[in-house]
Order: structure tokens, then C-alpha cells, then sequence
């Protein structure tokens, strides 16, 4: 009975997952504030879908604790059940039948009366911008009608907590807009949204606080912010006027900011970060003026300047020493950027 009153939706303590010799989830701690958009961000294999499984009762741990709204996810199931709701990384709505069919069946299965049911898949049709394909079949749905009927099935009674398996991968970027909008629209009803993803721009753009997992670790947990600062300070991005400048400015801004310099496919681009030990960027702002002015004294022409946070992606290359797998191997295990996922989800 201590559920609201330590305001946490999710509360895990060392939670354990194996298969085999794998440690699919390897003593997570988690602690997810109710009414929030949780992120939990990391690359293939590093125990998300087990985690959420688990916390959603499908899955039985084999070590540590885990409580939904206070109650243990494993004695008190039911509980937990009766207050979660769950859109898997694979769609879970009936092929065969029609949008309409799958929200009508779902909400007689959850008790509903028929009226009561047909009123509210309509709604949520409408609200997700599926009325026109209401009548279509669902294995006749694009990749993103099909993540957004999911989603719709999920939350036809509204859950206090929705778990979102990876809910945009593969969409297009406009399809991945619409279940962002979806998303904030839930949590704006109130309840809490813990959402995986492997896409930095994802949990950027709608958790509040985010825990990186590695290979069933979490091995960096914070608000956005507080992950970027555990980084560094920021990074600066530069356009120079003329290309054939740019091996010189590398060198200037290499010496004046003491940081590694990135040449970025446009000629005229650079990228450096300005390391740790400075707060709140009052210290990158310093450096970067700096690099500026001998940028400037040696004959250097900047057309544009700017000193932006790390990004996401730059924080997991900095906690876990290896790259993200975008840039230099596509096939490589790893964070994805959203620019590589092309639409239509896997059929
Ligand atoms: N039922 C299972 N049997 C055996 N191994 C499993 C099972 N489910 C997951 N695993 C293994 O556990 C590890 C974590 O898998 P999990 O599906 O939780 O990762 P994930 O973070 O969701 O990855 P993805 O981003 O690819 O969905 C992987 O090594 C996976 O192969
Ligand atoms: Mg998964």
C-alpha cells in the first residue's frame, strides 16, 4: 500500500534476467517517476524488451525486485496487470481483421459493451487518423498505421502506465511524428509512458529522464540535462567560408579548445567537443570565443558558428567507449540514427 506515496510509477532493485548463459538484464535499478515519459535508450540485445517483459508480468526474474505503482511485480501480478498496458516491438492486433474489427474485439474483450466498445474504437480511429483505413484490414496497413493501431488497442481503457517497446522503429519520419504526438497526448491524460528506444533523437525529444542500458546494465541514468553534463560541456560546430582552410582551422581549434576535432562530410564543416571540467557551458562558451579569435587571427574565414549541447549520441560514445555502430558500420550492433531507418516496417 506504499504506491503513491513514493510518487513512482516503476521501481526496480537489482533485477535479474537470464537465458542460458546470457544476462539479458544484469541488476537493474530503476526508479520512474509517475506521470512521466521514462526513456530507457539502448542498442540491440541490451536488455530492454526483457526489462519491460518483466515489468509488465510476462516475464518472471530470476533475481531482484521489481514494484508498478508499489506492487511486486511477481506476488501481486494482478495488480500490476490490471494497471499497465503493453505495445510490443511487434504489433500484436489481428491481420486479418479491420482496424475497426481489432479495437472492437479488443474493448468487448475488456469488458465493454457493444455500443461502448464501437463508440470508442471509432474515437481512437479518428484520433489517430486511421478513420479512413477503419474498414481496411490490418495486414493491408503502412508500417506506421500499424504501429499507431497497436498503440490505440493498447491504451483503449487508459492505463496508469503503457509500456512502448522501440514503438517508431522502421517508420518514416512523418509516421514516427504522429506516434510522437501520440505519446505526448497519453502522458498528457495522465498516465506514465516508459518508452525503449534506440533512437538518441526519441528519448531527446520525450523522456524526461532516460537510463542508458548496455548489455543489461544501466550504465548512465538521469535527466537529459545531467547526462549531457556528465559528458561535457557541449560542442561547437563550424562553417568556414573556404574548404581548403579547413585542415589549418582543425589545427586551431584542436590547440585552442583541447578536444578532438571531427571533419563532417560537408567540406566547409567542423565539429569539436569541448571537454569536461566546465559548468553549465560557462566554460565552453569562454574556450569557444577563444578558439574564434584564432580562428580570426590566423586568416581563418567562419560563415557560421554555433555551441550546442552533446547530443545523445555523443554521451554513449563517451559512457561506453564504443561508437554508436552508424557512422563506420551500418550491420554493427548499435544505436541507430533515425535517418537510417527507412520506412514501411517489416510487413
Ligand atoms: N527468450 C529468449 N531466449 C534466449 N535469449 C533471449 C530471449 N530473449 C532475449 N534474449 C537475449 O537477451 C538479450 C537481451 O535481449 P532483449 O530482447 O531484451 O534486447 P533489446 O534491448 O530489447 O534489443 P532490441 O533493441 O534488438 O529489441 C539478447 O542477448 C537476447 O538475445
Ligand atoms: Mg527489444
Amino acid at each position: 500500500m506504499s504506491q503513491q506515496t513514493s510518487g513512482l510509477a516503476i521501481e526496480t532493485a537489482g533485477l535479474v534476467k537470464t537465458f542460458g548463459d546470457t544476462r539479458a538484464v544484469d541488476g537493474v535499478d530503476l526508479a520512474v517517476p509517475a506521470g512521466t515519459v521514462y526513456g530507457v535508450l539502448g542498442p540491440n540485445g541490451a536488455g530492454k524488451t526483457t526489462t519491460v517483459r518483466m515489468l509488465a508480468t510476462l516475464l518472471r526474474p530470476d533475481g531482484g525486485q521489481a514494484h508498478v505503482f508499489g506492487h511486486d511485480v511477481v506476488r501481486e501480478a494482478d495488480e500490476v496487470r490490471y494497471r499497465v498496458s503493453l505495445t510490443g516491438q511487434y504489433a500484436s492486433v489481428d491481420e486479418d481483421l479491420t482496424g475497426f474489427e481489432n479495437l472492437v474485439l479488443l474493448g468487448r474483450l475488456l469488458g465493454h459493451h457493444k455500443k461502448a466498445a464501437r463508440e470508442r474504437a471509432a474515437q481512437l480511429l479518428e484520433a489517430f487518423g486511421l478513420t479512413d483505413a477503419a474498414d481496411k484490414q490490418v495486414k493491408n496497413y503502412s508500417g506506421g498505421m500499424r504501429r499507431r493501431i497497436d498503440i490505440s488497442a493498447s491504451i483503449l481503457n487508459t492505463p496508469q502506465l503503457l509500456f512502448l517497446d522501440e514503438p517508431t522503429t522502421g517508420l518514416d519520419p512523418r509516421s514516427r511524428n504522429q506516434v510522437w504526438d501520440i505519446v505526448r497526448a497519453v502522458v498528457a491524460q495522465g498516465t506514465t509512458v516508459l518508452l525503449t528506444t534506440q533512437y538518441l533523437d526519441e528519448a531527446d525529444q520525450l523522456a524526461s529522464r532516460i537510463a542508458v542500458i548496455d548489455k543489461g546494465k544501466v550504465i548512465a541514468e538521469g535527466t537529459k540535462g545531467e547526462l549531457k553534463a556528465s559528458v561535457g560541456a557541449g560542442s561547437v560546430h563550424l562553417r568556414l567560408r573556404d574548404p581548403a582552410q579547413r585542415p589549418q582551422a582543425e589545427e586551431v581549434l584542436r590547440l585552442a579548445l583541447d578536444a578532438d576535432v571531427q571533419l563532417e562530410p560537408d567540406p566547409v564543416a567542423l565539429t569539436a567537443r569541448v571537454g569536461a571540467g566546465t559548468v553549465n557551458g560557462q566554460g565552453a562558451a569562454e574556450k569557444a570565443a577563444r578558439a574564434l579569435a584564432e580562428l580570426a587571427r590566423g586568416g581563418i574565414t567562419v560563415d557560421n558558428f554555433s555551441l550546442g549541447q552533446p547530443s545523445l549520441d555523443e554521451v554513449f560514445l563517451a559512457l561506453t567507449g564504443h561508437d554508436t555502430g552508424v557512422h563506420d558500420d551500418p550491420k554493427a550492433d548499435g544505436l541507430k540514427a533515425h535517418d537510417d531507418a527507412k520506412d514501411g516496417a517489416a510487413a
